[in-house]
């Protein structure tokens, strides 16, 4: 496991292993890569036939195959690591995402980060205002998709239950609609949606990653929801530095 030296006190920091659930997918290939810029040893979770489509990075991290909600799997993954970033799918009628955060909820090691990842849907305190844009596609979306036994939103919205009423040091990023380009860097967040930074509702996938991987080490955002932009898009520039009680516009720390 490698050490990394602290420039601010000349000591040497706790070594950092990561595991990534769900690291096979669009975020989770992005999160790999910010972990190994940050240094971390990292642990990959992905579907057995997925294993191939972490070819890039099989020399650099350890990959365990199978169900991310096979508790082995998980137990496996987890062990020793600092933080664990779970992509919450919601895939299938069998409880994914709930066997999945379960899993992780039952096996870290105690005190470690626990980063979750869904979308803006999720509500932690019912506050959120949320368009009817919005109300309606993950009404039509959630419906179709479970008449379809494809997806189960509703399991997802357990799965979170699970990871807000535990004593665990969790923090369940929820992401915007997402886009594909080059970072902009870290996006900005506030505890609800419908509040004016948010309005534009874009981030760009790279750096949703991007916040999950930063979050390991902001002990600010320990059992927060935050609900992030991209940092760039018209909202963020308009209302970013107009609220004092969020984190706003960080600047991306610098990696090593
Ligand atoms: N617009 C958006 O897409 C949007 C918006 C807001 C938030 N989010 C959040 O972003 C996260 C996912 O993003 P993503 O870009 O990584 O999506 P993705 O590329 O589609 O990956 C999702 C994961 O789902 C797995 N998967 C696919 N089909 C599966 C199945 N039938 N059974 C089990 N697992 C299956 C994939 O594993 P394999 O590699 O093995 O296929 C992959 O690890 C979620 O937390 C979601 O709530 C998304």
């Amino acid at each position: 496991m490698k050490t990394h030296e602290n420039a601010d006190t000349g000591g040497i920091t706790k070594p950092k292993k990561v595991a990534i659930i769900s690291a096979s997918g669009k975020l989770g290939r992005y999160m790999i890569q910010h972990a190994l810029d940050r240094g971390y040893d990292v642990v990959g979770v992905c579907r057995e036939q997925s294993v191939s489509k972490l070819d890039d990075f099989k020399d650099r991290i350890e990959i365990v195959p199978g169900a991310t909600d096979d508790r082995d799997v998980i137990r496996k993954a987890v062990a020793g690591c600092d933080a664990v970033l779970t992509v919450l799918v919601p895939w299938g009628m069998n409880h994914y995402a709930s066997g999945t955060a379960q899993a992780v909820l039952d096996f870290a090691e105690p005190g470690a980060r626990l980063i979750f990842s869904c979308g803006w849907h999720i509500s932690r305190d019912g506050k959120d205002r949320y368009t009817l844009g919005l109300r309606l596609m993950v009404s039509v979306f959630g419906g179709i998709a479970r008449l379809l036994r494809a997806v189960d939103l509703n399991d997802q919205v357990e799965a979170t239950r699970r990871v807000f009423d535990s004593n665990t040091r969790w923090t369940i990023v929820r992401g915007s609609d997402l886009e594909e380009g080059e970072s902009q860097g870290l996006p900005v967040w506030s505890r609800h949606v419908g509040d004016p930074v948010l309005e534009s509702n874009m981030t760009r996938r790279i750096d949703f990653a991007l916040f999950m991987v930063a979050a390991i080490e902001d002990d600010t955002l320990v059992r927060e929801a935050p609900a992030i932009v991209g940092r760039l898009t018209e909202s963020a520039r308009q209302h970013a530095h107009s609220n004092n009680n969020h984190q706003m516009l960080l600047e991306a720390p610098s990696h090593g």
